[in-house]
């Protein structure tokens, strides 16, 4: 499938079937998350699928308003900005993969890492986020509606508030970056904790660059990491879309002091032109 509409067709779910994947399903994806196990700084992240029995204590997700749960992929990320990006750049491949496959997820930051006793955290690692991973009706329940609506779960902020010029601070157009307007549309439509969307992109015509920031929306998100995994999950919306429209790139990340140095904006990485 065209990756764009894997980007469109992607929404969380919050009522699942309980019931196991299917085997073949497991297989295709536990294969995918081998293959796509190196991401960011040539870091690996090894992600496991892991399945409950019905017959095994639920854990509360969201006081209940998560349903039918019992598929898991998870993993760990050191306890830095950067591995936590690398974490969610790595884990929103497995989802577009798993969508892809007309499978349902959800990204969940608040659980109990404790349900999970058959991953061992080394010192100085975290599970930042999980993915639940599953299979959903079609047709969304009246409480997934809710949900949805309560968080404002469809909207998404317009250009003019995420992209910008790096030279001028002013709002970049879908028609000024032409080629790139399907990267950067693919980013506001990422998924991100709270529905924040606390990513910034500015393209710096001259280098052919576009330098990704974080925004701190919530502290409370923030304090968890989770701002970081939004971060990389748009990432890798620009990536992906970049590249299957023949827009060959890679990562780099500036050491020079002054990319710090827009407002309250804190810089992650760029994607360099090539
Ligand atoms: C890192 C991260 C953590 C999230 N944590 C939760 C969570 O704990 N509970 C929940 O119901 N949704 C969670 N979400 C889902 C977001 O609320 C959702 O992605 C957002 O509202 C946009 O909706 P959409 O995914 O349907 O496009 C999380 C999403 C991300 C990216």
């Amino acid at each position: 499938m065209n990756i764009i509409e894997t980007i469109k067709k992607r929404k969380s779910s919050r009522t699942f079937n309980q019931v196991a994947l299917k085997p073949a399903d497991k297989r295709d994806l536990e294969s995918f998350i081998f293959d796509n196990s190196k991401g960011l700084e040539n870091e690996v992240i090894n992600f496991r699928i892991i399945e409950k029995n019905n017959t095994d204590k639920q854990m509360k997700l969201d006081l209940g308003m998560i349903k039918g749960h019992n598929n898991y992929i998870l993993g760990t990320s050191k306890s830095t900005i950067v591995s936590r990006v690398n974490y969610g750049y790595l884990l929103e491949k497995v989802v577009l993969k798993a969508t892809e496959m007309n499978m349902s997820t959800c990204w969940v930051g608040y659980f109990d890492y404790t349900y999970f006793n058959e991953v061992a955290i080394e010192d100085g690692f975290d599970i930042p986020s999980i993915v639940i991973v599953g299979y959903s009706e079609e047709r969304q329940t009246f409480q997934d509606k809710y949900i949805r609506f309560t968080i404002n779960a469809s909207k998404r902020h317009s250009w003019e508030k995420l992209f910008f010029n790096y030279k001028l601070k002013t709002p970049l157009t879908p028609e000024y970056v032409k080629k790139y307007s399907d990267s950067l549309e693919m980013v506001r439509l990422a998924p991100s904790s709270g529905n924040t969307q606390p990513w910034r992109v500015f393209f710096d015509e001259t280098l052919n660059e576009f330098h990704f920031y974080k925004k701190s929306i919530s502290k409370r998100y923030e304090l968890r990491g989770l701002h970081d995994i939004d971060m990389g999950i748009a990432m890798s919306h620009f990536e992906l879309t970049s590249l299957q429209n023949e827009l060959s790139g890679i990562w780099i990340k500036h050491t020079k002091e002054n990319f710090n140095l827009i407002d309250d904006l804190q810089y992650i990485m760029t994607w360099k032109c090539e």
